[in-house]
């Protein structure tokens, strides 16, 4: 089958169509016939693990050393990228009872990773469920990264209906699903984003969009129940005076003195910071396929790259230009 290899870490060129072995599944596993996956955050930090300083890493230096350890040190122990996807099943393992050959999926592989490729399997209980009916392959491959890590994220907050809500970040993969899942579960939503992303996050149903590059927040005066950042460029000190009396800071990516402001708020002030991580398996896709059938969830896909061309889709989100997800579409016949 094809595949995108990459042998070595480094710039999108390390990224090589190749012809590898086709998987074959074990007794309780799905062989899924990949027809779109994607291109996303984690696959450019993996790409490049090794040029990755541990400052620039968005989890304190224990977490780096762990993560590149994983990953592989000098060289990546796994060779092919993608963690999302969606496609048709194409044989079935002896024990599996839920799916059936033909049955559409999509799923979110997590640090497995290996969708970047013609054919992958997965267990049958794995993060994988049937496709939402309403969305195209390459929608359904663009959705499983960013509405489980925002759905899991934002149950730490407990939203109610009326309270505000201001999202940092809110034009990425986590922020877009962040936004919607916020405004469905009835909160007032601000959305922050540069100039270009402005629209597109107001599409989403944000209530307000502010320019992070025109506008900082916490001058506005406004106070917030949450404030959720998803790349942890900012800190409790300078969000606590837009937070509410009992306002949570809720970060996705942060470093030791995030997590020293969660131990100290844990025990003092009415004021509270939550560091979290998405485990590696959840069982929402179910959900999400229900939240996107029912129009609360929309995938808005970017733009679509051929699998030959994924070395292209990296230096296009690399350089910043994306407006929502990028999609890879896996054809087949060529
Ligand atoms: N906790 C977990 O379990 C978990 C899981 C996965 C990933 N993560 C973390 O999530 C982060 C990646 O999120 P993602 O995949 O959503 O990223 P993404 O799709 O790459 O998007 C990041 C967005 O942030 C925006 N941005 C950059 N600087 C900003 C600023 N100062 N203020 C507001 N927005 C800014 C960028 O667009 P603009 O042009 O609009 O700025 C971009 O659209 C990483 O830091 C990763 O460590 C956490």
């Amino acid at each position: 089958m094809k595949a995108i290899v990459y042998t070595e870490y480094g710039p999108p060129d390390v990224l090589q169509l190749k012809e590898v072995e086709k998987p074959a599944p074990q007794a309780n596993e799905i062989l899924i016939r990949i027809l779109a996956t994607s291109v996303n955050y984690g696959d450019l930090v993996a790409r490049r693990f090794s040029h990755v300083k541990p400052h620039e890493f968005n989890m304190p230096l224990p977490f780096w050393l762990l993560a590149r350890l994983a990953f592989g040190y000098r060289r990546p122990k796994n060779t092919i990228l993608g963690n999302e996807l969606a496609g048709e099943i194409e044989a079935v393992g002896a024990q599996v009872t839920h799916f059936r050959v033909g049955d559409q999926v999509f799923g979110y592989r997590g640090q497995s990773m290996r969708a970047n490729a013609e054919y992958v399997c997965m267990p049958e209980d794995g993060e994988v469920a049937l496709k939402p009916h309403n969305l195209t392959f390459e929608q359904a491959a663009v959705v499983p990264y960013g509405a489980i890590t925002a759905l899991n994220l934002l149950r730490k907050a407990n939203i109610q209906k009326g309270q505000k809500v201001l999202i940092l970040g809110a034009s990425g993969s986590i922020g877009s699903a962040a936004v919607q899942l916020a405004t469905h579960l009835g909160a007032h939503v601000t959305g922050v984003c540069s100039t270009p992303r402005m629209a597109f996050v107001k599409s989403l149903g944000a209530d307000q969009v502010i320019d992070y590059t025109r506008t900082d927040f916490t001058q506005s005066g406004e106070t917030y129940d949450l404030i959720f950042d998803i790349l942890g460029k900012s800190s409790f000190s300078r969000c606590r005076g837009s937070l509410k009396q009992a306002g949570i800071y809720l970060l996705a990516s942060f470093k030791l003195r995030h997590l020293t402001d969660m131990l100290v708020t844990s025990v003092a002030g009415r004021q509270k910071v939550i560091c979290a991580m998405t485990p590696e398996k959840t069982g929402d896709l179910q959900r999400i396929k229900a939240l996107i059938e029912a129009g609360t969830l929309t995938a808005v896909v970017d733009r679509c790259f051929p699998l030959e061309q994924t070395a292209d889709a990296h230096r296009y989100v690399e350089q910043g230009f994306k407006k929502g997800p990028v999609a890879i579409t896996v054809d087949h016949t060529s």
